[in-house]
């Protein structure tokens, strides 16, 4: 293990982002609302884009909020110093809550509770590709020496936040719940206007037209790279380095393709094949894996 991480209940933690106190508050003791609005994702996988979504939707269109305040005040990730407190203070109701815990940490919390929780999900390869820049420019992660080296990390849950196929399973199993909404990126991708419709619909918010025209239009690539609230520039480069990749990086569907070697992505397919055959849930990214399958059985 890097002295870059800490383990606690057998996950890694970054240790410039939390500590076992602020984990084991947050597991034990953090009240729960029962208006709150969870967006839950692994990192890399849409968290920061959800977060302007839920603001803008929060505040039926107006992007005031989004423009002046940082995505980390208007929904604090949980799990973070400080967090627990600026949300107690927090006078916004519904409060936005963001996490990348595993469930097991926030099972007792959220039982019983009728606080809702969006999970984001995004094709792991993505996800990957994303989490291996990400690992290169911030503090949080520590830098990997190749692709090869990070993705044995990623398969054998030596990164924060444990293994995205425990993460996603364990998080699916709320799947049902009239309080659990599934998302994934590519869905905001492919049809953006209609996801934020149905995020809508799920939080009981009713917005006029011209209000999701605005959600859509605030919350486009364009508009979140350039919105310093958004994508992260206001933290020292101590914490974040830009230079070396910027935080709104590419945001595109399949940026693997142009990463990944032959031998690297049979093997992510035969992991991930594993890992999900007894899953019985397909994800938009599936068909592909599964064509991909096809063609090396013939
Ligand atoms: P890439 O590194 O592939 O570009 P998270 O917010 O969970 O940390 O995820 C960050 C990833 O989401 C980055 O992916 C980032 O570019 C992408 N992203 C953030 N906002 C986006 C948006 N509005 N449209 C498309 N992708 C977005």
């Amino acid at each position: 293990m890097s002295d870059h991480y800490f383990e606690y209940k057998g996950v890694l933690f970054p240790q410039m982002s939390t500590t076992v106190e602020d984990l084991m508050f947050v597991e034990n003791e953090f009240q729960v609302q029962d208006d709150d609005i969870f967006n839950v994702t692994y990192p890399k996988s849409g968290t920061t884009w959800m977060i302007e979504i839920l603001s803008l939707i929060h505040k039926n269109g107006d992007p005031t909020w989004n423009k002046t305040v940082p995505n980390w005040d208007r929904a604090p990730w949980v799990e973070s110093p400080t967090s627990a407190e600026k949300l107690l203070l927090s006078k916004e109701r519904p409060r936005l809550i963001t996490s990348h815990l595993p469930r097991k940490f926030l099972t007792k919390i959220l039982q019983g509770s009728k606080a809702k929780v969006i999970y984001t999900i995004r094709n792991p390869k993505d996800t990957a590709v994303s989490l291996y820049y990400f690992s290169k420019m911030s503090v949080f992660y520590k830098d990997p020496e190749n692709m090869d080296s990070f993705l044995k990390d990623f398969f054998s849950e030596n990164l924060p936040f444990g293994s995205w196929f425990k993460h996603v399973k364990g998080w699916m199993e709320m799947q049902g719940k009239d309080n659990f909404m599934l998302n994934t990126y590519e869905d905001l991708q492919l049809d953006l206007r209609g996801s934020v419709v149905k995020i809508c619909k799920f939080l009981g918010k009713e917005l006029d037209d011209k209000a999701v025209d605005s959600v859509v239009e605030n919350v486009s690539f364009k508009s979140m790279k350039e919105n310093n609230m958004a994508n992260f520039t206001l933290l020292p480069t101590g914490y974040m380095d830009h230079e070396k990749s910027p935080f709104m990086r590419k945001g595109i569907i399949g940026d693997w393709k142009n990463h990944f070697t032959v031998a690297q992505n049979e093997h992510f397919d035969k992991i991930y094949k594993a890992e999900m055959q007894n899953f019985s849930m397909t994800f938009p990214w599936d068909t592909e894996i599964q064509k991909l399958h096809e063609l090396s059985l013939k």
